[in-house]
């Protein structure tokens, strides 16, 4: 029965014209870094107010410190799993056309992988609040909260704050690719987070065919998803990528 579902994937994948793959936290899980929901999730040990940008903008001191304990000294540490390694190749192969992924890690493009969406941006540049300089994360993290070497104005991560919009480039750039995409690749994703949760409706409404990876059923399960491959990302992954050579 497993076999028979790898073996199907596998064909809808070497037999694909445009796949794209849409990644959530559960592909970064095997690099160490915790889910957000789910028994051991982040939301249930953080509140997630430090990431409300007027939370963020009144308190900076208290919100850069959980953000720097978690995006940045504890995500930062995380390297690449299987399942990033996987899908670069993938990608190298030409089956995988693009990544849209909703992590802030980095992690699909330490992997290899070149045609990532960041959906909610990436924890690898800071904006100033007031002159909109742009900086790399690494050298300004030494004291908390960071200011602008320029205008001495606050530094905040490039990462999408709960309540802010999606950056317009990524967003239309995601909507082109699920409605070009004919395979569509979930893996790790409850589908619960807004607008996110919807890129793969765009697919749907495509006639895309759906593969999924995921320890558990999502959202997306019992309502689009033609093959449910049950799983840990890096070893589904790995299996899968057996079948396609
Ligand atoms: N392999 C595959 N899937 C896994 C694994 C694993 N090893 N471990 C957990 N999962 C699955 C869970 O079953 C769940 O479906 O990963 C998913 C993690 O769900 P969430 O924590 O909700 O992550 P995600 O769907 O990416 O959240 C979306 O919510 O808080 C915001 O911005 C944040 O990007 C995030 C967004």
């Amino acid at each position: 029965m497993d076999e028979d579902l790898y073996r199907l994937a596998s064909k809808w994948i070497s037999e694909s014209t445009h796949l794209v793959a849409f990644t959530g936290a559960g592909v970064s899980v095997e690099s160490g870094i915790p889910t957000f929901r789910g028994e051991d999730g982040l939301w249930n040990k953080y509140n997630p107010i430090f990431l409300e940008t007027n939370y963020f903008l009144t308190h900076p001191k208290k919100s850069w410190s959980l953000i720097k304990e978690i995006f940045y000294d504890f995500f930062g540490r995380a390297k690449p799993n299987d399942a990033h390694y996987v899908l670069a190749e993938m990608e190298k192969k030409g089956y995988v056309k693009s990544i849209i992924t909703q992590n802030i890690d980095n992690l699909h493009q330490e992997a290899g992988s070149k045609n990532v969406l960041e959906f909610h941006g990436t924890s690898q540049t800071l904006t100033c609040v007031t002159c909109n300089s742009k900086y790399n994360s690494t050298n300004l993290l030494v004291s908390i909260p960071p200011y602008c070497p320029k205008c001495n104005g606050l530094l905040k991560p490039d990462f999408v704050f709960f309540g802010e919009p999606i950056p317009q480039e990524v967003l239309s750039e995601s909507i082109n690719e699920a409605s070009l995409a004919d395979v569509f690749l979930l893996i790790g994703t409850t589908g619960e987070i807004m607008p996110a949760s919807t890129i793969p409706y765009i697919a749907e409404k495509n006639r895309a065919k759906f593969i999924e990876i995921n320890i558990e059923e999502s959202k997306y399960t019992n309502s689009m998803v033609n093959i449910f491959l049950k799983g840990k990302a890096s070893e589904v992954l790995l299996k899968l990528i057996e079948f396609l050579s």
